[in-house]
């Protein structure tokens, strides 16, 4: 009835005759049809029995579209992505090679002894199991000092982003300064949250300082490892200046610690939380290293934070789901992550060249910088160009990209953004030949 079966006006079965049908008293049906009739789904009529009204729940009709086009808003302005196929959208990692057998052990390890205590609500800020083994991961990996109260465990460094914006909101900070070019993304987010965000220039040293304290901005959001887009890393210089901002004006440094466990060349810079821990909110996820859809990640804020973030992510989820949460850290403590992450590093390296070289043959006029670190590099195009158009061009082709001008706050020269991970060598060397045709043929 509610869901449509029934139609309107057709006569329900006379109660006894139900009644007998089920096995029932007729009082059951009598009252049955009772809650019908005072649901308004059926009434009774004199002389034809009990009718469906055709009243029942009804929902509002959908749109048309409205479900794909709420979802392609939040996508790339490339005109098409039809024919595509070779996606080379950075920020993913090859997800054939998640470790599915060592998760498994993991799993079968955590449900041998996993207490029915274990399966209440627990901690919003995490299990105790994994946020004790992230203050040991972290401190090897990345030189972060914390104790395991101080991790906050959270849905991606997205769900981080949000938390410290809504704590920072309701200290009354709106104010944001973002790296321009920076992650579109990760700043949408924050300008979702209330935030209003302020882009600072990015140079080969990393995010501009200088033009950071002349703002007055209060707190700052960076990817001081491998800065997205470019690639670059924050140099010794501009740490210290950007320390010395933050403990100077009471500054917060959101460190969004992107990437940093996929660094090729030499070992990857400790993150800044380590050397000012009362300054830095810093965030990381497994998205890169196991896959995105984990949506498992961890924020590690200033002590005086700490109430608020936790009331936050309380009144968001309660809490990041128990059992991934114990899987992870079997993963972490048995060092399969980290087995893991050598054998991807290796890979990635080749893939990296791979593309690299093809870039370099087809694309020679290109300059490809941010190699040395991450899962995809820059390619700065020489010209004026819209990039959004040529990336629209490669699309054509068949590859997928992104245009730097995506990730820009004012107006820059064009680049495209390459991720590598997820493609076999000779994939990648075919990209890179379809990339310099379409964008070495005169085109719109
Ligand atoms: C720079 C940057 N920060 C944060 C995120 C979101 O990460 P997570 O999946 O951990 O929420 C992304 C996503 O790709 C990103 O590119």
């Amino acid at each position: 009835m509610a869901a449509g079966r029934l139609s309107p006006g057709s006569r329900l079965p006379a109660t006894r005759l139900l009644a007998g049908e089920l096995g029932v008293s007729r009082g059951v049906v009598v009252q049955a049809y009772q809650r019908l009739a005072d649901e308004g789904l059926a009434e009774a009529r004199t002389g034809s029995g009990t009718v469906v009204t055709g009243r029942g729940v009804r929902r509002a009709p959908r749109p048309a579209g409205d479900r794909r086009r709420a979802l392609d808003e939040l996508r790339l302005p490339i005109s098409t992505t039809d024919g595509v196929d070779i996606d080379l959208s950075p920020g993913v990692p090859d997800l054939s090679a998640f470790p599915r057998a060592a998760w498994l052990r993991a799993e079968r390890a955590v449900l041998d002894r996993v207490t029915a205590a274990d399966l209440r609500y627990g901690d919003p800020g995490g299990t105790p199991r994994l946020r004790a083994e992230l203050v040991g991961w972290l401190a090897r990996t990345r030189g972060v000092r914390c104790e395991a109260d101080d991790v906050v465990v959270t849905a991606g460094v997205a769900q981080g982003l949000a938390l410290l914006a809504q704590v920072l909101r309701a200290r009354g900070v709106d104010a944001l300064a973002v790296e321009d070019p920076g992650s579109r993304g990760a700043t949408d987010q924050m300008v979702f949250w209330g935030m209003r965000p302020t882009g600072i220039g990015v140079d080969e040293h990393g995010m501009r300082v200088g033009e950071l304290v002349a703002t007055g901005v209060r707190a700052a959001l960076l990817t001081p490892a491998h800065q997205f887009p470019t690639g670059v890393v924050l140099s010794p210089e501009r740490r210290r200046e950007l320390l010395a901002w933050a403990n100077r004006d009471g500054g917060l440094v959101i460190e969004d610690d992107y990437d940093a466990e996929h660094r090729y060349d030499r070992a990857p810079v400790a993150a800044l939380q380590g050397s000012a821990p009362e300054r830095v909110a810093y965030l990381g996820s497994v998205s890169k290293s196991l896959a995105p859809a984990m949506r498992t990640g961890w924020l590690i804020a200033p002590r005086g934070m700490q109430a608020e973030l936790l009331a936050a992510k309380h009144a968001s989820d309660l809490g990041n789901p128990a059992l991934p949460q114990l899987v992870l850290a079997q993963l972490l403590s048995s060092g399969d992550h980290d087995r893991h992450l050598r054998a991807v590093r290796t890979r990635q390296r080749s893939r990296r060249d791979a593309l690299i070289a093809g870039l370099r043959a087809h694309l020679p006029e290109a300059r490809v910088a941010g190699v040395a670190a991450g899962l995809h590099v820059l390619v700065l195009l020489p010209g004026t160009a819209d990039d959004v158009v040529l990336a629209g061009r490669v699309a054509a082709a068949g590859v997928q990209v992104q245009p730097l001008s995506w990730h820009r706050r004012r107006p820059g020269p064009p680049g495209l953004v390459i991720g590598y991970a997820a493609h076999p060598p000779d994939r990648l060397a075919e990209a890179a030949a379809r990339i310099g045709r379409a964008l070495s043929r005169p085109g719109p």
